[in-house]
């Protein structure tokens, strides 16, 4: 009787308390291999989804990895997936020519696309310009500075070029676009014009050679460079287990939790990593007792939109493979798309196929074109089917590029759905107008729950509960780790 009591108890402490981790995405996978590092071996994952990797999604297309999620390192600097990963060589610097195309078919003026770039750098929140503060005091969005600078800017600039006046104008569309897929926000009017996310300096844009962003993941895992090194951490993933609900004061000791399939387990601390998104959709349902109403507030307040990825697999390459392409639609061409393409989602008299931002090749994959659209038509793309949206990327591709190049139609697609997907409801977090100037959100996001004797118990981590690097993978995988200290930190005291 007494054996049957201390042998569980023995057990606890030698490996340590129990530790569940919802999500296995970078954050997860990031807690998870720290803390078995630590010796904490009690511990596991339930990810909802059949595969880990979360908002991470490499997937073997055409004749390498191509990512549906996160791309690309954003920086060298402080950067701690640039600082792992370096010593390994995988990570190239992004070698494309930037075009700009006109919907005459003819390219638009590289010194006309530096401009609109200029343009873009110069009112972005995490940049401070004296002009821009001066002539954009008091508007709280990056939407309205914008409409208040644009057309003023290049009257200026161009004042004696009216053809080079007219191509900026009409790239208008195109710039909000490219700037909304920066911070994967619906409308620039609900982006923040201040922010406290900081850049990394260095190359925004490394990217993983063809291997895909999950290289990251097997690097954590200790699976790369060497699988005979790997940390035991895949038979303490539990995939398909959607977590349904937190009993976080359930009792004094433990916190219950109920799972897809209804089971329910009992953990001593539980890390939570799903995305923002999923906190703003099911926070109520989640969490038992609800959460404070300055967690709330940070929920819905933070930002959380989506971008559109189409991967694209030709017979043959079309294209030219060092450039990529910006499509900017001439005011009067943009009117004939109601009648010559009818098809898709349109918003305010405005097709889909003056949405998109770019189209370049992936990595070592010379016969797949990768394909960015963004913007508030973003969750109605990702319900229309597969043979809309490669007819639109058609008729895209011969007014664009007809004239100079033989397109082919591609013979197989993948695309994302970050949307709709319930797990995900969207691509990454972002600083909205709803914080005033610059909130603290990211840090109250990022605050444990903590039982009567102030033990921390449900802990949070995830991209959107990092101070200044929300929205990206260096940011999750932070957070992770940080979270894993806590309790590391907690056990050794
Ligand atoms: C299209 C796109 C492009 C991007 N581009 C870049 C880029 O180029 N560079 C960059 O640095 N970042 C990029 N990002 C952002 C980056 O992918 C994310 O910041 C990062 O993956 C977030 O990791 P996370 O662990 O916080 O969340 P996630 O990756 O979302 O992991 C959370 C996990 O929780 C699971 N889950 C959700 N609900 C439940 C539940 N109820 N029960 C159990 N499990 C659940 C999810 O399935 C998921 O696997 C991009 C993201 C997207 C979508
Ligand atoms: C983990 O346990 C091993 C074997 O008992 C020991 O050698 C190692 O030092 C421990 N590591 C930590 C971080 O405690
Ligand atoms: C990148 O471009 C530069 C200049 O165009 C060229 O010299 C260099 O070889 C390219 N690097 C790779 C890896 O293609
Ligand atoms: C196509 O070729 C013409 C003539 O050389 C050139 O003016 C135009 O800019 C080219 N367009 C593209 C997209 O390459
Ligand atoms: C700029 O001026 C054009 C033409 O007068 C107008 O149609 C457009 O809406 C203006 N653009 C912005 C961003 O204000
Ligand atoms: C806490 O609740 C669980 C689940 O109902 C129960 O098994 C356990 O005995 C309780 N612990 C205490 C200390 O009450
Ligand atoms: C869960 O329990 C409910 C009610 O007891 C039952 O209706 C449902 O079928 C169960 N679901 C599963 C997956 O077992
Ligand atoms: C491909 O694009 C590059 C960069 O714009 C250009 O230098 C090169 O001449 C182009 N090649 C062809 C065959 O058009």
């Amino acid at each position: 009787m007494l054996v049957a009591l201390i042998i569980p108890l023995i057990e606890s402490v030698r490996n340590g308390p129990s530790i569940l981790i919802i999500g296995a995405g970078p954050s997860g996978i990031a807690a998870a291999t720290k803390l078995l590092k630590n010796n904490y071996t009690s511990i596991k994952i339930f990810e909802a989804e059949d595969r880990i990797g979360g908002r991470i999604r490499s997937v073997e297309f055409g004749d390498a990895f191509v990512d549906l999620g996160a791309e690309w390192c954003h920086g060298e600097k402080e950067n701690i997936v640039y600082d792992m990963i370096n010593q390994y060589n995988v990570l190239r610097h992004t070698n494309l020519s930037y075009k700009l195309v006109y919907s005459n078919g003819k390219y638009i003026d590289d010194d006309v696309y530096q401009a609109l770039i200029d343009f873009a750098d110069s009112i972005d929140a995490s940049v401070t310009n004296e002009e821009t503060e001066k002539n954009c005091q008091g508007l709280q969005s990056i939407g309205e500075c914008f409409q208040k600078q644009f057309n003023a800017s290049f009257t200026k600039r161009y004042s004696t070029d009216s053809g080079k006046l007219k191509l900026a104008v009409d790239s208008a569309d195109w710039l909000e676009c490219y700037m909304a897929t920066y911070d994967s926000t619906f409308s620039l009017q609900d982006l923040s014009r201040r922010s406290n996310y900081k850049r990394c300096e260095g190359d925004l844009r490394l990217n993983w050679n063809g291997r895909g962003y999950k290289t990251i993941l097997e690097l954590m895992m200790q699976k790369f460079p060497d699988t005979s090194k790997q940390l035991p951490l895949d038979e303490r993933i539990v995939l398909r287990k959607e977590v349904t609900k937190i009993l976080w004061r359930h009792n004094n000791s433990k916190v219950v939790v109920q799972s897809s399939g209804n089971g329910s387990d009992e953990f001593d601390h539980v890390i939570f990593t799903p995305s923002l998104g999923v906190l703003k959709a099911s926070h109520d349902s989640l969490f038992d007792p609800p959460l404070s109403v300055e967690k709330v507030t940070a929920i819905r307040n933070f930002g959380f939109g989506a971008t559109f990825k189409i991967a694209m697999h030709f017979p043959k390459t079309w294209w030219n493979v060092s450039e990529l392409y910006g499509f900017v639609w001439s005011a009067e061409d943009e009117k004939k798309i109601t009648s010559d393409f009818p098809e898709g989602p349109f918003k305010n008299g405005r097709s889909w196929l003056t949405t998109s931002t770019k189209f370049f090749q992936a990595e070592h994959n010379p016969k797949v074109m990768i394909a960015f659209f963004a913007g508030e038509m973003v969750p109605d793309l990702e319900k229309e089917s597969d043979q809309v949206l490669i007819d639109g990327c058609m008729y895209l591709f011969k007014t664009f590029l007809g004239s100079n190049y033989s397109v082919v139609e591609p013979d197989s697609i993948i695309r994302s759905s970050w949307y709709t997907n319930p797990h995900f409801r969207g691509t990454y977090s972002y600083e909205s107008v709803k914080g005033g100037s610059g909130s603290r959100y990211p840090e109250e996001l990022g605050k444990p729950l903590r039982n009567e004797d102030e033990r921390p118990t449900v802990l949070f981590a995830g991209e959107a509960t990092h101070p200044y690097y929300f929205s990206t993978v260096h940011g999750a995988i932070e957070s992770g780790y940080r979270e894993a200290d806590r309790l590391i930190n907690l056990y050794s005291s």
